[in-house]
């Protein structure tokens, strides 16, 4: 090599999308590299002595050997500030015109599109005063990003000192609103690189619920905020629905939603039918509190790895100002599969199904993400990040090293089950085998704010569930009819919770989102009628004589009122249900 080659960092070799780079001795991993004289962009992913191997987010096709490279100093980062609610990013944090990436018009390689508008002003409102001394995290003021939320403008974290000027007015990211003593600027904005999570003041216990506005969920398997789930389904079992239906209905402020390399159509779906989700909450569109990070797997893998880390960067920001947010990823096995994919072309040696050995300890890192926080700086707010992360197993198989990775780091599990699918019992969450490590924590929030049995109505559930189960075996040993009448009616009552307390249906307005009071009351008449027939049916009551399609009918009614209509729909099905075993409807309940 000739001393001038060695000034200039060039390209050596490059296969797929890896490409090596020398001389590159001051390289650090995860560094951003532009590569070839289009300057497509990559990350530092090994390196050798004089040689750094880098993977390029961009289609390499036309890049020649000793085209130039430039090692940037920076790895990758996320720009925060106001004007990522509503946008589209691919996995390096592109605004994707939406209709150019359904369409298959994708960027150019090598252009550089900074994720904020740059031209766009804000109107930003001081809240602290020259003199004050500030620190990573203070609000510095807030900037009304969409109707529904105020960006609060933050010190970047590790910047500290006293604030020479701060100004209200109007400005865009690039300008200065302000400057410490030490004349350091401050903006609107901050970049942070996004393998690198946020900092906090400190984590706060996983006590309140995330309340999901689906009864299956909320009764059976709560979620808590700061928590993390796991939801792995095979293909059609309702990964995507779920991952809807809490985008609209969760009690979050903020929805970050990253669909990692799902099948081409599958994202142009996403694209199409996320910015038309409407917010029930507002009355107007979901995009103006939900961010999507997008890739399609037409995009290059490394690409697609990457994603995983903006989305969740992006989160922590919002968390940092005091939001409760919702990561929604769909799915986390593709993001699992870009992994295996950039380690075997860096061959690496492989683990388990040839994913690599450090397959768990990323997956760990990248969970320990989620959490309740008091965010760093003052004034003292709060914030949450809830991580659901749906996971499609190949072949349903939930043995399966990226299943078995994100089970051994979340909270819990919602197991979709293809045969609950199948026979259309939607969500279909297996209440066999999910859980939830988070429910006895949440009981005392249940019980103070919906009702003080929660607990006792839950446990009842399982416990209805679970002999259900048994019954169903010796059911189909048997033959139902030669059981006992108690065993039939509970089989009866386990339909009836099947149909009306855990199903759901997402594409019915009145049924889409159950408020925790519905799901409740729905749970605990259903529980009372069990009991009330069963006393009935063990004094003598033959089965045929009840009325159990006035029950159904009573509970379809609440299952579907409003929640203006709610108290009275579910007086009268105490009523129905009084009747239906034949006493007197007066009283509450009276033996
Ligand atoms: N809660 C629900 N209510 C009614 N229908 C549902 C519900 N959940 C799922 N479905 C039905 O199941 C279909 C498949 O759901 P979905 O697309 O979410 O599955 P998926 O697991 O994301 O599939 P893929 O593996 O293809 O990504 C939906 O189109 C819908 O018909
Ligand atoms: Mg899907």
């Amino acid at each position: 090599m000739t001393p001038t080659q060695t000034d200039r960092a060039h390209l050596v070799r490059i296969t797929g999308s890896l490409a090596e780079i020398e001389p590159a001795s001051a390289a650090f991993l995860y560094e951003l590299v532009r590569v070839g004289e289009r300057g497509l962009l990559g990350e530092v992913v090994r390196i050798e002595g004089e040689r750094a191997t880098a993977q390029i987010y961009e289609d390499t096709t036309g890049l020649r050997l000793g085209e130039p490279a430039e090692l940037t100093g920076e790895s990758l980062v996320a720009e925060l500030g106001p004007g990522l609610l509503g946008a589209v990013l691919d996995g390096v944090g592109r605004p994707l015109p939406r209709v150019a990436e359904v369409s298959g018009d994708l960027l150019q390689p090598g252009v550089h599109l900074p994720s904020l508008d740059p031209d766009r002003a804000w109107k930003f409102e001081a809240r602290l005063q020259p003199g004050t001394e500030v620190s990573g995290g203070d609000v510095l003021g807030v900037v009304a990003e969409t109707p529904g939320i105020e960006h609060r403008v933050l010190v970047p974290p590790e910047l500290a000192g006293r604030l020479a000027a701060l100004e209200s007015g109007s400005f865009k990211v690039g300008e200065p609103i302000g400057r410490l003593a030490d004349d350091t600027p401050l903006y609107l904005a901050h970049r942070w690189p996004v393998r690198r999570p946020r900092p906090y003041a400190r984590r706060l216990p996983t006590d309140l619920p995330f309340v999901t506005g689906q009864r299956i969920m909320d009764l059976l398997f709560p979620v808590a905020e700061g928590g993390s789930v796991a939801v792995p389904g095979g293909f059609g079992t309702g990964k995507t629905v779920i991952e809807q239906s809490l985008a609209k209905y969760a009690s979050a402020d903020v929805i970050v939603y990253i669909g990692c390399g799902e099948r081409g159509n599958e994202m142009a779906e996403v694209l199409d039918e996320f910015p038309r989700l409407d917010d029930p909450r507002t009355g107007g569109s979901l995009m103006d509190r939900s961010i999507l990070v997008v890739n399609t797997s037409n995009m290059p893998v490394a690409a697609r790895e990457s994603s995983v880390y903006l989305g969740i960067t992006i989160a922590e920001y919002y968390r940092d100002m005091g939001y409760r947010v919702a990561v929604m990823a769909d799915s986390l096995s593709r993001w699992a599969e870009a992994l295996r994919e950039l380690g075997s072309r860096l061959q690496e040696m492989p683990g388990e199904e040839g994913y690599p050995t450090y397959l768990g300890n990323r997956m760990a890192k990248y969970f320990e993400r989620a959490g309740r926080v008091t965010a760093a700086g003052t004034p003292e707010r709060s914030g949450a990040l809830t991580f659901i992360a749906a996971i499609s197993p190949p072949g349903g198989d939930f043995s399966e090293p990226v299943t078995q990775a994100a089970l051994r780091v979340t909270g819990g599990l919602w197991a979709l089950d293809p045969a609950l699918a199948h026979s259309r019992q939607f969500p279909a969450v297996d209440w066999q085998t999910s859980y939830s490590l988070y429910a006895d924590a949440c009981a005392p929030w249940f019980e103070r704010e919906v009702a003080e049995d929660w607990e006792a109505v839950r446990n009842r559930l399982f416990a209805l569930l679970d002999r259900e189960r048994d019954l169903r075996e010796i059911a189909g040993l048997i033959g139902a009819e030669s059981m006992q009448d108690e065993d039939r009616l509970l089989l009866e009552a386990a339909a009836l919770i099947r149909e009306l307390v855990l199903g759901q249906n997402a594409f019915d307005e009145r049924d889409a989102l159950s408020p925790l009071a519905k799901s409740y009351a729905l749970a605990a008449l259903a529980e009372e009628f069990h009991e009330q027939a069963g006393a009935a049916v063990r004094s003598g009551r033959a089965l045929e004589d009840l009325d159990l399609g006035a029950v159904r009918q009573a509970l379809n009614a609440v299952r579907y009122a409003s929640p203006e209509g709610l108290d009275e729909r579910v007086a009268e099905a105490r009523k129905a249900i009084a009747h239906s075993i034949g006493k007197n409807s007066v009283g509450e309940g009276g033996a």
